[in-house]
């Protein structure tokens, strides 16, 4: 009998949430999807976590949506399923995000990654969208993300083809972060995650709103947004102790206010 699809842990600051289904290499069931929403909702409202990774184990990330759940699915089902609600739920995260991946992250689990904020990936990472293999397409954000990361050409050939990218290749085109040697990646990515939770955690999920404009609207409609998001950000308890820490050279007490 299976346990629950995910684990969490929390350490310094940060909130792990590791998929936990080796038996199908972690694909991502109606059941993962719900606890996964849940998991990261639950971390989003804690004020004592200010960064949350997402991770799978040494061999897999997560092999992608649970085909075996999806092949009798009907198209009012493919509607309403937890698929559906989860990518909109993740999208409302204001807690920046981190993608630790090692082994396989393949179609909706490459597609988790893409809508992480940040991948640290280990050598042994695995990416692609082999949706088309199956006689679909990617179905929560790799065709957007991807184009919009790597142009229309590069994410084409991988959308068109199924084509798996390894880590090296990942790097060079922008998708990760980071690359860490096998076995190194889970502590990098927490390492990562919790260099932005020591950061104050109004201006951390500021600075994520007006980086993610970016990709949703014109430069000047961008500029403005992020104008109006840094006047926010001068209204915070936080900013005023920051800058009088750096003035008084001294570490800052951030208090998330
Ligand atoms: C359901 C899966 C699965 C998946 C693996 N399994 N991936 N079950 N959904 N996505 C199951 C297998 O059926 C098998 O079950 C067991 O896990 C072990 O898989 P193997 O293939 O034997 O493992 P391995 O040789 O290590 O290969 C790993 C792999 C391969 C490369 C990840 O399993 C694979 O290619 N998986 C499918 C990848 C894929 O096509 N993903 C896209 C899905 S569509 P049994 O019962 O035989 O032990 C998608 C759409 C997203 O993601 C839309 C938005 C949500």
């Amino acid at each position: 009998m299976a346990g629950e699809p995910v684990t969490v842990e929390t350490r310094g600051g940060v909130g792990i949430v590791r998929l936990d289904r080796p038996e199908a290499r972690n694909a991502l069931s109606p059941e993962v999807f719900e606890a996964l929403g849940e998991a990261i909702d639950r971390f989003d409202a804690d004020p004592g976590i200010g960064c949350i990774v997402i991770a799978g184990s040494d061999e897999v990330f997560a092999a992608g949506a649970d085909i075996k759940a999806m092949r009798d699915r009907s198209f009012q089902d493919a509607m309403t399923q937890p698929s559906a609600r989860f990518w909109p739920r993740l999208a409302a995260c204001r807690t920046p995000l981190v993608a630790a991946v090692s082994g396989f992250a393949l179609g909706g689990g490459c597609e988790l990654a893409l809508a992480c904020d940040m991948i640290v990936a280990s050598e042994t990472a695995e990416f692609g969208q082999p949706e088309i293999t199956l006689g679909i397409i990617p179905g929560g954000g790799g065709t957007q993300r991807l184009a919009r990361v790597l142009g229309k050409q590069q994410a084409m050939e991988l959308v068109l083809t199924g084509r798996r990218i390894r880590a090296a290749e990942a790097h060079e085109l922008g998708i990760v972060n980071r690359v860490t040697r096998e076995g190194e990646w889970l502590d990098a990515a927490v390492e990562l995650a919790q260099l932005v939770a020591r950061r104050p955690p109004i201006a951390v999920q500021l600075a994520k709103q007006a980086v993610l404009a970016a990709d949703e609207t014109a430069l000047s409609a961008g500029l403005a947004y992020e104008r109006r998001l840094f006047e926010l950000a001068m209204a915070t308890e936080d900013r005023v102790e920051g800058m009088s820490a750096f003035i008084e050279k001294r570490k800052p007490r951030f208090r998330g206010r």
